[in-house]
Order: structure tokens, then C-alpha cells, then sequence
């Protein structure tokens, strides 16, 4: 495959990776209403019909190994291309985000696995499974509770408290990590958007200093964004609403 073609892939499997990073950061900002909203929200994505979760995470799978295996070859290719003399210069001519965009990645990677495991899988912490509550009917789809009664339930996975209670004080670390993978993210988003621009010709002159703004800018939401939550949980602005039962 041409390199350009490796660029494209890099490019629209990114574009894919970012979209979705933003949907779940909005999702989650959910957390600062009632806790309704996230708990509703987090049933609703649980039971789509048809299968479309796991067409959704089969889609972020796809994009999340097209993404590392392209970028491993561009090294690759990069390495091959350049005369030894070249790499000092180049090296100083690029950006910090850019030249740290392996190891922003790979510790990235080791983030969504550690993340899966903390709260889609829950087998960090079993005793996350058995936080439950009952929906006031507070959020916006307010239906989900006459659905639990048509199928005998009436109660939801409280993940609103599973996720303050994963950032709260007694697991810091966690919140630590979280947060500086956040901060590992911004980075990778500030050179990956801007890069994702140049490899799908969009970066013309005029539009390079707007383009690299607009990455910049959505870099720092994003990382705000998701960041606010473990903060909020560590400094007690939420609070969960079921108490954590077993001991760890
Ligand atoms: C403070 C930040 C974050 C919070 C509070 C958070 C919260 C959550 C929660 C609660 C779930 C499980 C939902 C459920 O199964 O009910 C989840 C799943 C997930 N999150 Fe996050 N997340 C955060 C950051 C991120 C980031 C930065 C990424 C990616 C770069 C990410 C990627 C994922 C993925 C891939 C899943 C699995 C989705 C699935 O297959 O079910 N999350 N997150």
C-alpha cells in the first residue's frame, strides 16, 4: 500500500476514534445532572436492539488496530526512507506533541484496556456489579422505567455511582492515572486532528493556523471534559447515591 493510502487510513480511522471519544464525553458530562440521566442512558446503550452495540464495538475495534498497525508501518517506512543526517533536523523541526505520538499511544492503548476492565467488565473492582437503584424518572427517556416493568425489573446499574466511586478518594490513583491519561490524550488529539487535516488535503496554507487552532481547542475541551469527572469525584462535587458494600 502507497503511503498515502496508510495516511488515509490513519486519517479516517482517527476520525472515527475521535468522533466517538467526543459522543462519550458528552454522554458523560451526563454525570453532572441527576444521576438519572447517565444511569438512563447507560441502560438505553446496554439494550440497543439488533445487536448495534456490539456492531458499534466492533467498528472502534477495527478502527483501533487499523489505526496502530498504520501507524507502525509509517514508522516503519519513515525510518527506511530518511538518510541518518536527516533524523537530527527533523527531529527538532517537529513539534513535541508530534515526535511523542507513539508513546502518547501506546500508553493510550494501555488506558482503554485498563478502562474496560474498570467499568464495562468490572473485574477490577466485582462489587461495582451490584450497584443498583431505581430511576425517579428524572432524565429524558422516561419510558425506560414502563420497559422494566413489562419485563418484571425495577431497577437499572447504578453507573453513576459505580463511576464516583471509582474516582473517589479511597481509589486517588485511579483518578491520578485517569487524569493523566486525559492529559496524554490532549496531546495525541492536538497533532492527530491537525494530521488527520494535512492527510485528507484539507490543510491548504490559508486554513493551517485556523485548522491547528480548531485541534487545539477541542484538545482542551476534550480533555476537560473528561477530566472534570474523576476531579468531581475525588473533591466530593458528586456524590454517589448507593453505597459500595463489599470491602477491597
Ligand atoms: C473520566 C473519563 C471517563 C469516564 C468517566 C468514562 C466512563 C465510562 C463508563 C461508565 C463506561 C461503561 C459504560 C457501561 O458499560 O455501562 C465506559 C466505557 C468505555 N469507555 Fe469510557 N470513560 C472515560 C474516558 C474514556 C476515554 C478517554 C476513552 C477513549 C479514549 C474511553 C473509551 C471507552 C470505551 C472504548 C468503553 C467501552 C464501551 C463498550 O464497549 O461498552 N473512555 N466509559
Amino acid at each position: 500500500m502507497s503511503s498515502l493510502g496508510k495516511k488515509y487510513i490513519m486519517a479516517l480511522s482517527g476520525l472515527v476514534l475521535v468522533g466517538f471519544v467526543i459522543g462519550h464525553m458528552v454522554g458523560n458530562l451526563q454525570m453532572f445532572l441527576h444521576p438519572d440521566w447517565i444511569n438512563e442512558y447507560a441502560y438505553k446503550l446496554q439494550n440497543l436492539p439488533y445487536g448495534l452495540l456490539w456492531v458499534v464495538r466492533l467498528v472502534l475495534l477495527v478502527c483501533v488496530i487499523a489505526h496502530i498497525v498504520t501507524a507502525i508501518l509509517l514508522v516503519v517506512e519513515n525510518k527506511r526512507a530518511r538518510p541518518a543526517g536527516y533524523v537530527e533536523k527533523a527531529h527538532l523541526q517537529a513539534s513535541f506533541a508530534s515526535r511523542t505520538m507513539r508513546y502518547s499511544g501506546t500508553i493510550l492503548l494501555v488506558f482503554i484496556v485498563f478502562h474496560i476492565m474498570h467499568f464495562t467488565v468490572q473485574n477490577i473492582h466485582p462489587e461495582f456489579k451490584e450497584l443498583e437503584t431505581q430511576l425517579e424518572g428524572v432524565g429524558t427517556m422516561h419510558h425506560v422505567n414502563d420497559k422494566l416493568t413489562a419485563i418484571g425489573k425495577t431497577h437499572v446499574h447504578d453507573v453513576y455511582s459505580m463511576v464516583v466511586h471509582g474516582f473517589g478518594p479511597r481509589f486517588w490513583y485511579v483518578s491520578v492515572f485517569y487524569i493523566i491519561s486525559m492529559a496524554l490524550l490532549c496531546f495525541h488529539l492536538m497533532h492527530g486532528i491537525s494530521s488527520m487535516f494535512q492527510s485528507l488535503g484539507l490543510r491548504n496554507a490559508a486554513w493551517r493556523v485556523r485548522l491547528d487552532r480548531i485541534a487545539l481547542a477541542l484538545a482542551i475541551v476534550v480533555f476537560i471534559g473528561f477530566a472534570s469527572i474523576p476531579v468531581a469525584s475525588l473533591t466530593g462535587i458528586l456524590e454517589p447515591i448507593t453505597p459500595l458494600i463489599a470491602t477491597h
